[in-house]
């Protein structure tokens, strides 16, 4: 488990790591029920200010734990899987901590390139077996990367990825007039009208820093949507620890519905999380620089919560969502598709989608011809439409 203990001062590290970390642990399992091999890629592994000896505040240490403890749950079941895990880190210094790790993962084939990602990815495809389901991270210090230049891995069946997206970098490079800064943008977002959009926006006026985030964000995952051919893209937005602006999103790509589902209970968890650990560190912060503590831990504890307030308003979104996407009758989609495209759009789990659906059946303006006597809620099978 990642401890807050070895984040002191990169909360926001914490936050991403809390979600990976769940994240990993269900779906790493869960594909190991259907593929021989699971392949985790770290195209930017670090080690990066770690903290931890045995480099447990890392994506590579999280995920070679989640590797382990899958492979160990299904060897009880008498059931074998390959676990490997391709590390690449350009730095030289940092690459000689990483070449300490595959001693300590015995169970888990353990590659290390010390390279340019890019450089090296065309070698990392080829080596990954095709009958392996990969997970790849793609996590660079920096914002600009050519995204064309990861088609090849964006669009590789039975793989999935997390991508770091650095929005507070990339909202404020949106601004700069440079030629370099806006060659490396349209490259980094090479689809979507965003341009237009943010220089219309700027012109009337109208455009907000909510605005700008929704831009930014609906053309880059529109971006991964198209070259990988993705079903569904969802992001989720980490906070500066210590004041209200996003710092990076984590965008994540899949074709299959469950991980979308996966991704929503590891976002809300990790967002909880969040909010407890910035309350925190706010509060520290506070005592240490005006020794005002008590007061504004207790102010704290009046505060509005603003995450389940967010939470309770993409509630009702859902809703809309779910009846606008149904088909009318006699058309219809299976529950499990339109449940996945609302999931992809909202920040709802799939238990209240559930019970959302169910209560619209009930009043009538859902359809669900399939549904069987006593069950509660739609199963994934059923069709479904609108009335
Ligand atoms: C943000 S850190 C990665 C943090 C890591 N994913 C984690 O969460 O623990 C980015 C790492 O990528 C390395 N790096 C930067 N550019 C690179 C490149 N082109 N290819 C490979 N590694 C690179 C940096 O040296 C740094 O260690």
């Amino acid at each position: 488990m990642v401890s807050l203990h070895d984040y002191v001062g990169r909360e926001q590290s914490y936050v991403k790591h809390v979600f990976l970390e769940s994240y990993l642990e269900a779906l790493v399992h869960k594909t190991a029920s259907r593929y021989p091999h699971i392949v985790y890629v770290d195209g930017f592994a670090g080690p990066w200010q770690s903290a931890n000896e045995k480099l447990e505040d890392t994506s590579f240490g999280i995920a070679l734990n989640a590797l382990r403890r899958a492979k160990g749950s299904w060897k009880e079941k008498q059931r074998d899987v390959r676990m490997s895990a391709y590390l690449v880190e350009r730095d030289p210094s940092a690459y000689q901590q990483l070449t300490s790790v595959p001693a300590r993962y015995p169970d888990i084939t353990i590659k290390t390139y010390n390279d340019d990602f890019l450089t090296v990815l065309s070698k990392i495809l080829k080596d990954l077996p095709r009958d392996a389901f990969t997970f790849f991270l793609i996590d660079p210090k920096g914002w600009r990367i050519r995204l064309r230049a990861l088609e090849a891995l964006l669009a590789r069946p039975s793989s999935e990825v997390i991508f770091n997206f650095m929005f507070d970098f990339i909202n404020r490079a949106a601004s700069i007039r440079d030629p370099a800064i806006a060659t490396g943008l349209d490259e980094l977002i090479p689809f979507g009208d965003w341009r237009r959009e943010l220089e219309e926006g700027e012109r009337s006026g109208s455009v907000t820093r909510g605005t700008r985030k929704t831009i930014l964000v609906g053309s880059f995952g529109q971006s991964l949507k198209q070259l990988g051919k993705y079903d569904y893209v969802a992001e989720t937005t980490v906070l500066r620890p210590l004041k209200d602006r996003p710092l990076y999103c984590l965008f994540y790509a899949t074709r299959h519905p469950k991980g979308i589902e996966v991704f929503r209970d590891c976002q809300i968890a990790a967002l909880r999380e969040e909010s407890r650990t910035r309350a925190s560190t706010k509060v520290k912060h506070v005592a240490t620089t005006s020794g005002q503590g008590e007061f504004f831990q207790s102010l704290h504890e009046m505060a509005p919560d603003e995450l389940e307030s967010f939470l309770q308003d993409q509630h009702i979104e859902a809703e809309k969502t779910l009846l606008e996407l149904a088909p009318e009758s006699p058309i219809f989609l299976t529950y499990e598709k339109l449940r996945a495209q609302v999931l992809a759009r909202h920040v709802v789990r799939h238990p209240d989608v559930n019970k959302i659906a169910a209560r619209l059946r009930h009043e009538n303006r859902l359809l669900f011809p399939d549904w069987e006597k006593g069950k509660r809620v739609p199963q994934p099978g059923y069709r479904t439409q609108r009335n």
